[in-house]
């Protein structure tokens, strides 16, 4: 059940992530799925350890986790999003494990109310993406570890979306004004309505600022050893089953969906024009998606 109230982390995760619709949310769901059974797998849990999951969400690593563990395990569920929150510990009472749960609201950044030393494994599935300062939550998951705990994390690695929206930037600016392709920059308005467009702003983003290599770093600097980080990248058929989903998908909390820029910022001719050449390849199931995502594992030595 969605919580009553939103905002706008609550509101991209169970809505705008899948344009709204219920099946094409399962399909997602099960993707995500097949994510944290990795990110699980690295975090080697066993009966009686303490799991903190950092920017949980709706909980889908913690539940699983329990799943695998039994109900021994002791899991602390933070968020900076409060609906997030209420809806993971509804969650938790649907599934009877909300008494070997604690809640906590706060960023990533700052687990204040985690004791140093307090966890034997700390996740994060889809999280640093978002966060400001990463070397500091690397630090604290650092801190919060027992020595001998480890972190496993899965992270998109978004910096490529946006360097495409730059090339596309440089294409069209590189055309006289006047006799640019039309088609190419509704789609640089589209593109750089989603994500950053220019080289300062694709450096100073959270979303696009690092990449893999920049996490692998970050986790060395905050003491981490040893490390392995793998990155994976499944060229694949896209999921987006037809238009009408593909146009209400926001790809992160922080951008509109084609369809609300359409609403916003485009006329009939533009959204016609666009409609027209993508349409086809999307209907078809012939569009692809690339999401590259970094595991990265690492221990707190002892
Ligand atoms: C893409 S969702 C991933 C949720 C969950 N980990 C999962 O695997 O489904 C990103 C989550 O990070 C949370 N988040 C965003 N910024 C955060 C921050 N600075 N500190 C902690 N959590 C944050 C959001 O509220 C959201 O729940």
């Amino acid at each position: 059940m969605a919580p009553t109230e939103t905002d706008l982390w609550s509101d991209w995760l169970l809505r705008r992530r899948q344009a709204g619709d219920a099946d094409y949310r399962r399909q997602v769901q099960a993707e995500v799925a097949l994510i944290a059974e990795r990110v699980i797998d690295g975090a080697r849990l066993a009966p009686g350890m303490t799991l903190a999951d950092v920017g949980s969400g709706e909980g889908i690593v913690v539940w699983r986790a329990f799943e695998r563990v039994g109900p021994t395990l002791d899991a602390i569920v933070t968020d900076i999003s409060q609906p997030l929150l209420d809806h993971a510990r509804e969650q938790a009472r649907e599934r009877g494990v909300v008494d070997r749960c604690r809640f906590i609201a706060g960023s990533a950044e700052r687990l204040d109310g985690i004791a140093d030393a307090a966890v034997d494994a700390l996740t994060m599935r889809a999280v640093l993406a978002y966060v400001g300062d990463k070397a500091a939550a690397l630090r604290e998951a650092w801190r919060v570890l027992k020595p001998g705990g480890r972190i496993s994390i899965a992270e998109p690695i978004l910096r490529g979306e946006a360097l495409k929206a730059a090339a596309l930037r440089r294409l069209v600016e590189a055309q006289p004004p006047g006799r640019r392709d039309r088609f190419m920059e509704l789609m640089l308005r589209w593109k750089a309505a989603q994500f950053p467009a220019t080289d300062e702003a694709i450096a100073a983003s959270p979303l696009t600022g690092h990449d893999e290599r920049d996490l692998l770093r970050l986790a060395q600097r905050a003491g981490f050893a040893p490390l392995h980080l793998e990155l994976h990248i499944d060229v694949r058929p896209s999921k987006v089953p037809n238009w009408e989903i593909f146009l209400g998908v926001a790809p992160h909390p922080w951008a509109p969906s084609l369809g609300e820029l359409f609403e916003r910022e485009f006329d009939a001719g533009e959204r016609a024009l666009l409609e027209q050449v993508l349409r086809p390849t999307v209907d078809s199931g012939q569009g692809l998606s690339e999401d590259p995502i970094a595991y990265l594992q690492a221990l707190k030595p002892c």
